[in-house]
């Protein structure tokens, strides 16, 4: 077992960087089976990761968090486990649309406090816990008052089935309105070197003492460096940075961030996330993969110093990079 550099997401201690599960609930980025995700959980957990994160809307009928609750089966002690809440709304309740950006067009989620407890009830019989260490809602509701939605969290947190509250895909003035109700551990936000943090988010985060999980903090695989073409199947088709000729265009303007993670010796994943990692002392990356190799290439990012010269020579190559097509989810 590897021990990681450690951060804190509030008073949250964990690896520096995660794991981010999504990837291990087919239909989403290429061929997976439960072997190879079970497999792939406890890859990270012998690399030293210490905070997984998965949401009771990756896959079907909870599927992801029940891969999780298997791979944690005698290991769950040290490990923070994160799930989020919203998209499985209950039969005969109403899902509350609202627009993205990209891939869906829009999305449905119910964050009635009403049904909190049922979600996070159903969430710790599929992960096989007692307690959830971190809880999001999985996205603001648009039709419920974000604090109604936090006030039921706040009484799990009370009756000891969560312990920490986390707010995923909000804006800076809705996390100063959630922690006013209930301190916030986290934000988790996409985060990246091609999708930038939102600045007012980033300032409140810092002012109130919040961690930032940064979601697809490796592009969804673009900057890894290795996506030339992707399988018919594969949901990130519908993200219009992946389309034929936008992959191609930015895959050529990622160049010379390749050439920097070259001369330093490292793979440009690694640079992403060691990047993003210097960006704040309380930013926690996520990246998903279903390959044990990549999951230790991508953890021993959270040992890599970059000096203050490299970090400025990466910045001056982000302000060319320009990707075509929308990066954000959200609208
Ligand atoms: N809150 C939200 O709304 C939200 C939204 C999206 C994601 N998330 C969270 O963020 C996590 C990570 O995001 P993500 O899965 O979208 O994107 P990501 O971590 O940026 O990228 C995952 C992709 O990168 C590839 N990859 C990873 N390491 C690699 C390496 N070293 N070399 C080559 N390819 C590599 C993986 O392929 P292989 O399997 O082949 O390695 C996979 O296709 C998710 O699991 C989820 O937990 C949250």
């Amino acid at each position: 077992m590897t021990t990681l550099p450690r951060r804190f997401l509030g008073d949250l201690e964990t690896s520096a960087i995660g794991f981010g599960a999504m990837v291990l609930s087919p239909g989403m980025y290429g061929e997976i089976d439960d072997e190879r995700a079970v497999a792939a959980l406890r890859a990270a957990l012998d690399e030293g990761a210490t905070l997984i994160d998965t949401s009771d809307g990756y896959g079907a009928d909870g599927h992801n968090e029940r891969v999780v609750g298997e791979a944690l089966k005698g290991r769950r002690d040290g490990v923070a486990v994160a799930t989020k809440f919203g998209f499985r709304v209950p039969e005969g309740a109403e899902g509350h649309r609202f627009p993205v950006s990209y891939a869906f067009g829009e999305l449905a989620v119910n964050a009635e406090p009403r049904y909190v407890r049922g979600y996070a009830e159903q969430s710790l019989r599929n992960l096989g816990t007692d307690v959830i260490d971190l809880y999001y809602p999985h996205f603001p509701d648009p039709q419920v008052p974000l604090e109604d939605t936090v006030g039921a969290v706040a009484d799990l947190v009370k009756d000891g089935l969560v312990r920490h509250l986390g707010l995923s895909n909000v804006t800076a003035d809705q996390l100063r309105r959630a922690h006013a109700v209930h301190p916030v551990a986290a934000v988790q936000t996409q985060w990246s070197m091609w999708q930038p943090v939102e600045p007012e988010l980033h300032a409140a985060a810092r002012e109130l003492g919040v961690g930032i999980v940064a979601w697809s903090p490796l592009g969804g695989g673009f900057l890894a460096g290795t996506v030339q073409n992707l399988a018919q199947d594969d949901f990130r088709r519908n993200i219009p940075r992946f389309d034929e000729a936008n992959l191609k265009t930015n895959n050529d303007r990622y160049a010379p961030l390749r050439g920097i993670a070259a001369d330093l010796g490292l793979t440009p994943g690694q640079l992403a996330l060691a990047w993003l990692l210097h960006q704040d002392d309380h930013v926690v990356p996520i990246p998903g993969s279903r390959t044990p190799a990549h999951i230790a290439e991508n953890l021993s990012a959270a040992r890599v110093d970059l000096h203050a010269d490299t970090l400025a020579r990466i910045d001056e190559a982000l302000a060319g990079f320009d990707p075509q097509g929308t990066g954000s989810v959200l609208t």
